[in-house]
């Protein structure tokens, strides 16, 4: 068996102002997916950095192929067949796609590089990951976050590898593109490729992984056969205690219509899209990748321009004119984003600075912040939402990614707003968590708030929506009730919309030339 081992870890441990990792003892086989789980801050990103040479470690040491393993840098890493795609996005967005595919090995001929064969490598990466649609010229800046994510894919899956570390690789991806991953995992594994996999989600781990390992507070707990655990004994290990069954957002009672979004449009990507939702509602948006969902809160929050729509909220609901995202919080409208580097986080302060961003008027006097209020509403939050931190002044940047996404959405609950637009908000949440977000949901609920849900877990939409709506090629295409949804309804409206638009373009076709 030992000759079937690639990688070897032996007692492994890291410490930062605190330690993080303790002793950490593991064997990764050939040819085997190994889930690696655990809780927000558990240290699962931490381990994979130090196999791939993001971090060093503080103790214990590694073997690789036979040999002792301390590679260097992340480069030294991929040089000798160990990858790793991030859990945070590190693509550079003013460089096209195929730039950064092979930003580290640029075809060249004699020192120039051919454009001509980037671009048919580029095509051949991409189809594998199932981004034939897209053009690799495209800069990467332009594309949604979920396309973003498969191009962080397809660069790990050109050249040579050994060991392959999936952090959250489906935080933002939906069914399709899932699957499509799983594929070139199946690949992979008959070429003998060892792969580490990090997810909270647990149906996944079941059907990708033959071993699952789990870290509790930075040490490992059990290394397991998948086959020999239940879902629930799953959640149990993981979280280290019980959560319930069915979730329970409280009483609250749905009032009349807040807010209105009609006619709401920008080229194809979102099309003549009209919605209410009522006082204490939980709306859902659900649809593929590129379906327009994010797209759509853009607009309505005013973050890009739309060619047509408008916005009415209050009781009734009085028409606003937002331009801009500062108009749309005027007008009590808030946006929590999925993409928390990009837009969310100033990555080097302090938790509460983040969190106070956002809610100067709560804690500012004639416009200089108090510092005590600051730090009393950071830590308010903190404890409403079990953020894993050391203090208050923790920098962002040092947080676990489902504890920097705790901040993103805790800045925006201590607003007084009466619309809130989620665009994924449990991206990379782990499980005992999520239960906590759902509390809040629910919370605000019962302040009388009305909530837009953008989300790619259907499961998590129908456990916590009163509506949902299915965006398909950027249309509306049917709103269900609670009690008149079924998972296949949802999902056959969520195809819709592209089988329309072919069948639109060879109906008009003849229309409009004549
Ligand atoms: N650069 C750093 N400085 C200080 N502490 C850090 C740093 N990086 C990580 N940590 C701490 O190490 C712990 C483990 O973090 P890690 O990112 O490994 O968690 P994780 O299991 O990947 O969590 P998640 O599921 O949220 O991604 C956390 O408490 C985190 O705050
Ligand atoms: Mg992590």
């Amino acid at each position: 068996m030992t000759n079937n081992v690639v990688l070897s870890v032996t007692g492994i441990g890291k410490t930062y102002a605190q330690p993080v990792l303790w002793d950490v003892d593991l064997q990764l086989h050939r040819g085997e997916v190994l889930a690696l789980t655990g809780e927000n801050g558990a240290g699962k990103s931490t381990l994979s950095k130090i196999i791939g040479g993001l971090e060093a470690a503080t103790t214990g040491h590694m073997h690789y192929e036979g040999q002792a393993w301390s590679p260097s840098s992340r480069t030294a890493a991929e040089q000798r067949g160990v990858r790793m795609v991030m859990q945070e996005l590190n693509l550079l967005p003013t460089l096209t796609v195929a730039e950064n595919l092979f930003l580290d090995n640029l075809p060249s001929h004699g020192g120039w590089i051919s454009r001509k064969r980037l671009r048919e490598a580029a095509i051949q990466a991409m189809a594998q990951v199932g981004l034939d649609a897209i053009d690799p010229d495209t800069l990467v800046g332009e594309l949604g976050i979920g396309h973003q994510q498969m191009v962080e894919i397809a660069r790990n899956l050109i050249g040579e590898c050994q060991v392959l570390i999936l952090d959250e690789p489906t935080a933002m991806l939906t069914a399709r593109e899932v699957d499509m991953l799983f594929e070139q995992i199946t690949r992979l594994r008959a070429r003998g490729v060892a792969i580490i996999y990090i997810s909270h989600r647990l149906e996944e781990l079941a059907q990708v992984a033959q071993r699952i390992a789990v870290l509790r507070d930075g040490r490992l707990v059990c290394v397991e056969p998948m086959a020999r655990y239940s879902s629930e004994q799953l959640v149990n290990l993981m979280v280290g205690r019980e959560l319930g069954e069915r979730i329970d957002l409280g009483e609250r009672r749905i009032g009349p219509p807040l807010f209105r979004v009609n006619g709401m449009s920008r080229g194809d990507k979102v099309r003549n899209v009209s919605f209410e939702v009522r006082q204490g509602e939980i709306f859902g948006i659900s649809g593929l990748i590129g379906a327009g969902r994010t797209e759509l809160l853009r607009l309505i929050f005013g973050a890009d321009n739309r060619d047509a729509g408008t916005v009415a909220i209050g009781l009734p609901p009085q028409p606003v004119s937002i331009g801009s995202p500062a108009d749309a919080v005027r007008h009590g409208i808030a946006l929590i984003t999925e993409d928390r580097k990009g837009e969310g986080l100033l990555l080097s302060q302090s938790i509460s600075a983040n969190i106070a961003l956002g809610n100067m008027p709560a804690i500012a006097t004639g416009g200089v912040v108090r510092g005590a209020a600051e730090l009393a509403l950071a830590q308010r939050q903190i404890d409403a939402m079990r953020i894993r931190s050391s203090s208050a002044a923790q920098s962002v940047g040092e947080l676990s990614g489902g504890n920097q996404q705790k901040v993103v959405i805790g800045r925006w609950l201590e607003r007084d707003c009466q619309v809130l637009l989620f665009d994924e908000p449990t991206r990379g949440i782990d499980v005992g968590a999520k239960f906590d977000i759902y509390a809040l949901l629910g919370e605000l609920t019962r302040q009388g708030k009305a909530l837009v849900v953008v989300s790619s877990d259907l499961r998590e939409l129908m456990l916590i929506c009163d509506r949902i709506a299915v965006l398909s090629a950027g249309r509306l295409i049917d709103t269900f009730d609670r009690e008149h949804w079924s998972q296949d309804q949802l999902l056959a409206a969520a195809f819709a919309g592209y089988q329309k638009r072919d069948a639109l373009v060879a109906e008009t076709a003849p229309r409009i030339s004549a």
